[in-house]
């Protein structure tokens, strides 16, 4: 069986007094639940939450990596320098880097490889818009974005990597997907995977995010092909962040 997990995105939020008092606050209410638990915390928050995090079951990631290794690249942030702080996990691709910094389909790919170098293992997000939802282009589209990456980084590279499936017209927009439409759309990942390595797709770990909350998490995560959730707003809460992690199938 798959280890649930659950990733909290904190997005562009927060004060470093602030930052440090929510990881607290989530270590502090952290039960006996064997899922994972993350939080993607802006860059410069850190070196502090890396000390917060240290010796206890919650694991630290970023919400970006640089595609490069080293150079002359003004602005951003390297694998090495993110692994150096003990981050475990990157995020890749998330729809707002996507539409309002420009990520590519190749830049994620690059990211990806970026962060697997390091033994960061890198969350690749993917997901339609509403109008390619309503043209009927969900499965398109998301093959296409998994394409990118596979062509590059293989298939055998998913054994260290998560996918995030994110309608993007669900994120931030309190609009959920639905048990069954979220479902529906992992299952399909998990068969795209399957065709080319069943036991890579046994054991990808595939998260639903997009506007998850408490009261909607558990119907989500008791879906056979949820395995988690990547979670944005519901995650800058302690409490309501560590609902949603208590909403996690059992393994
Ligand atoms: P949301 O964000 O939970 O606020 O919709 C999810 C995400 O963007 O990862």
């Amino acid at each position: 069986m798959r280890q649930s997990l659950v990733i909290g995105n904190w997005k562009m939020n927060g004060t470093r007094a602030s930052a440090q008092a929510l990881a607290q606050g989530i270590i502090a209410g952290l039960g006996t639940s064997n899922a994972a638990l993350a939080i993607c915390v802006p860059y410069l928050h850190i070196p502090d939450i890396s000390q917060v995090v240290s010796g206890t079951q919650l694991a630290l990631g970023s919400q970006n990596i640089a595609d490069k290794a080293a150079g002359a690249f003004t602005g951003e942030i390297s694998a090495s320098m993110l692994a150096e702080f003990g981050c475990q996990y990157a995020l890749v691709g998330h729809s707002e880097r996507r539409s309002y910094y420009g990520d590519t389909d190749a830049t994620v790919a690059a990211r990806f490889a970026q962060a697997q170098e390091q033994n960061i293992i890198p969350v690749l997000c993917v997901g339609e818009t509403l109008e390619e939802r309503e043209q009927d282009q969900t499965f398109q589209v998301i093959n296409k974005q998994l394409d990118a990456v596979i062509d590059v980084a293989g298939v055998a590279a998913f054994s260290r990597a998560v996918v995030a499936y994110e309608p993007v017209w669900a994120i931030g927009t309190g609009k959920t997907a639905s048990d069954e439409q979220a479902q529906e759309v992992h299952s399909h990942i998990r068969k795209y995977f399957a065709d080319k390595d069943q036991a890579i797709a046994d054991k990808l770990q595939i998260l639903y995010g997009g506007s998850a909350k408490p009261d909607n998490a558990k119907g989500l995560f008791a879906m056979p092909d949820i395995d988690g959730g990547l979670i944005g707003g519901a995650s800058l809460d302690a409490e309501s962040f560590l609902k949603i992690y208590n909403s996690t199938k059992a393994v």
